[in-house]
C-alpha cells in the first residue's frame, strides 16, 4: 500500500466504488463539499498504486470526534489498511485536542464490531435517536 493521505476530489469516483463494494451509503458531492469546508484533514483515503483501497470520514464537533463510513475494498481486506486509516485519523483528532471518539455500528455487523473492539472501541448502551429537519430555504427566496 502506498500510504494514507487526505481526500482529493480526483479520488471521488474511486471512493464511491469502495463505499459501494463495502455496502456503505455514498455521500453525494454536495454533502462532501459541505463537510470539506469544516475539517477536510479528517477525510482520509488509503492508496495502493492507482487504486483507492480504503476510506474513512472523521469529524470533530469541538467536543467529540466521530468516525463514519470506514470501508476497505474487499480485495484489500485483512492487510491492516482499516487499522492504519483509523490510526491516522486518531492521530489527527488527538492533534486537535479531541478527548474521545465515537462511532456507530449496525448491531448485525459482526466483522465491524470485532474490528472496532480490537482497536479498543467498546459498545455503549446509548440508543441512537434521529430527526430530519426540513430543507433550508435559499437566502434569495426567503424574503
Ligand atoms: C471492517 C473493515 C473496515 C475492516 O477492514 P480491514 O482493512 O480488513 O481491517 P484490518 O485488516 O485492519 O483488521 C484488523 C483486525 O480487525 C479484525 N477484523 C477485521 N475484519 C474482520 C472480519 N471480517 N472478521 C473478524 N475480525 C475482523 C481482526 O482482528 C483483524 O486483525 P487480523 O487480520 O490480524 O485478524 C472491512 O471489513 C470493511 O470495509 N467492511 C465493510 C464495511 C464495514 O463494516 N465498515 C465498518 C462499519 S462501522
Amino acid at each position: 500500500m502506498s500510504g494514507i493521505r487526505q481526500f482529493r476530489w480526483a479520488d471521488y469516483d474511486r471512493v464511491v466504488a469502495v463505499w459501494r463494494e463495502s455496502g456503505i451509503g455514498v455521500l453525494s458531492r454536495a454533502e462532501l463539499e459541505a463537510k470539506l469546508e469544516r475539517d477536510p484533514e479528517l477525510f482520509l483515503v488509503a492508496e495502493s498504486g492507482e487504486d483507492i483501497a480504503g476510506v474513512v470520514l472523521g469529524t470533530y464537533d469541538g467536543r467529540r470526534g466521530w468516525i463514519f463510513r470506514l470501508g476497505v475494498h474487499p480485495g484489500y481486506r485483512r492487510r491492516g489498511i482499516a487499522t492504519r486509516l483509523v490510526a491516522e485519523l486518531e492521530k489527527r483528532l488527538h492533534a486537535l485536542n479531541c478527548p474521545r471518539i465515537n462511532l456507530l455500528v449496525l448491531p448485525d455487523n459482526d466483522a465491524g464490531l470485532r474490528f472496532w473492539q480490537r482497536l479498543g472501541y467498546l459498545p455503549c448502551p446509548d440508543v441512537l435517536c434521529s430527526k430530519p429537519l426540513p430543507a433550508r430555504i435559499p437566502n434569495n427566496l426567503s424574503s
